[in-house]
């Protein structure tokens, strides 16, 4: 072997072992040659207890379901983005996703290449990558839902987007104030300056007007010479979030700069012009807040110069089905998954809940029933969370359906909820029969052909 041969060789191990993604080579015959590090990592093993095995004798697959790899050993075709998921020796569960390929000497397949994405790393990633740049950059296109409620918010905001003032955002936790402010802000005039959000709740009292208005060198003990976010936000707009958390005596501080358009540093003796489009949320009635002192009424009045009321999704349940749909597509992206359905289950107990924490919480319902399913192709009600199925069955209709004590949380037209009770309970009692046409159409007390006539017409059938 050559001195550049031996380096070669050398070098591409060590390459392999280094690489942030799994890979894993059999050969012809389903034999481990090469398996990397992260490879090991992802999939809970050490290096030694696969190298040199058979593939088979060392992981097992859901019945019916090859490996990847030996999928492309047997077909010869390559295989992309194919999720797997499939257990170790210990029965520890793995599901990665990956891109297998054939290895061939000429015309011959002497074995299979994978490189294997642990899907939990990269949604991961993602999600801090989301956060930190804290560039999602929403518009009105990211903004779901057609119900008149919130259709009259997005005229209203659409709207706001051909001027400069003050907005004002009222809505509880997760319905989407931020999404909105964004909004506002990249489909005005003002996109291309910055768009900079300040949580307000979360700074304390003796930072946040060094933060919001900067501080001048030698103006106390320590202090830098460094803009605030005024001056950083210039030309565009500022979000300040939680503004019913600032304390009063800074509200007023607001207010001047809102009206006069100018900042001064902390410890400066000058003032500084700016441009700077002002939305703010507020999580809680502003009547309320001002009566109990949280709120200066002269800053609300300020403020609310453009007001938007963003109902809770428990006000606008037309929207679930449609959001809960964008959820699974968003979550099928991040996650490499390709689930199609949710069940009508879900849906209706979704429409059933009340959604404390609004979109933001359908969202992670949403996420964490992806994280529950394996192989299947729709969201059950087995794939939600326990809490929230424990929640639900304790005072949803849904689950009360047998003993016909159907109690209404909210109100929607009364043939659509007949239509989707009556869905389910024939799927119930199908279920309850194994799909027993005669038996189920007796205990119905109806004739089979009634019964076939229902399922056809609500598009029932057999799971298969
Ligand atoms: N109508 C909607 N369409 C699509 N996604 C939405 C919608 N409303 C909210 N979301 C999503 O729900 C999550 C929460 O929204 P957002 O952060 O805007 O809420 P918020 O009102 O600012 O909440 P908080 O008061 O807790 O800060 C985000 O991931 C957002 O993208
Ligand atoms: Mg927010």
């Amino acid at each position: 072997m050559t001195q550049r041969e031996l380096v070669e060789i050398v070098a591409a191990k060590q390459v392999v072992n280094e690489v942030d993604v799994g890979i894993h080579v059999v050969d012809s015959e389903g034999t481990t040659i090469i398996y990397n590090q992260k490879m090991a990592q992802i999939e809970g093993m050490n290096q030694n207890d696969v190298l040199y095995k058979r593939l088979v004798d060392v992981f097992s697959f859901h019945k019916n379901e090859d490996s990847t790899l030996l999928q492309v050993l047997k077909t010869g075709d390559p295989l992309k983005n194919e999720k797997q998921t499939y257990y170790n020796n210990r029965g520890l569960e793995i599901t990665t996703i990956n891109n297998t390929t054939p290895i061939m000497d000429g015309h011959k397949q002497i074995g299979a290449m994978e490189i294997a994405r642990d899907i939990t790393k990269i949604e991961k990633l993602m999600r801090d990558n989301i956060n930190r740049r804290g560039d999602t950059h929403y518009t009105f296109d990211s903004i779901i839902g057609d119900s008149t409620v919130i259709s009259e918010v997005i005229e209203a905001s659409k709207r706001a987007t051909r001027t400069s003032s003050s907005v004002l955002i009222i809505g509880d936790t997760g319905t989407g104030k931020e999404l909105f402010a964004q909004s506002i802000h990249y489909e005005s005039s003002r996109s291309s300056a910055p768009f900079i959000s300040q949580n307000c709740a979360a700074l304390p009292d003796g930072l946040i007007e060094g933060i919001l208005f900067g501080t001048k060198k030698g103006g106390f003990t320590g202090a830098v010479d460094r803009p605030g976010l005024f001056e950083q936000a210039e030309g565009g707009t500022l979000l300040l979030d939680e503004i019913n958390s600032v304390n009063p005596s800074l509200q007023a501080k607001l207010l001047r700069v809102i009206q006069e358009k100018v900042v001064r540093r902390v410890g400066d003796t000058k003032d500084k012009k700016v441009n700077v489009r002002i939305i703010a949320t507020m999580n809680e009635d502003p009547v309320d807040a001002i009566s109990e002192g949280r709120l200066r009424k002269d800053l609300f009045y300020r403020l609310s110069v453009v007001t938007l009321f963003i109902p809770p999704l428990r006000k606008r349940k037309e929207d679930i089905k449609d959001l809960a749909y964008a959820f699974m597509q968003k979550y099928n992206y991040l996650f490499g998954m390709d689930v199609k359905r949710i069940d009508d289950k879900v849906l209706l107990t979704f429409l059933e809940y009340d959604w404390p924490g609004n979109v933001r919480e359908l969202e992670h319902m949403i996420e964490g029933a992806l994280n529950a399913i394996t192989y299947e192709d729709a969201i059950s009600y087995n794939h939600l969370p326990m809490h929230f199925r424990k929640k639900i069955s304790s005072n949803s209709s849904i689950t009360q359906l047998n003993s016909h004590a159907i109690e209404l949380t909210e109100i929607q037209p009364l043939d659509k909820y007949m239509e989707d009770a009556e869905t389910l309970y024939l799927k119930n009692v199908l279920e309850r029969y194994s799909y027993n046409i005669t038996k189920s159409a007796k205990a119905l007390g109806m004739s089979r052909q009634n019964l076939q006539y229902r399922l056809k017409k609500y598009g029932i059938q057999k799971p298969r």
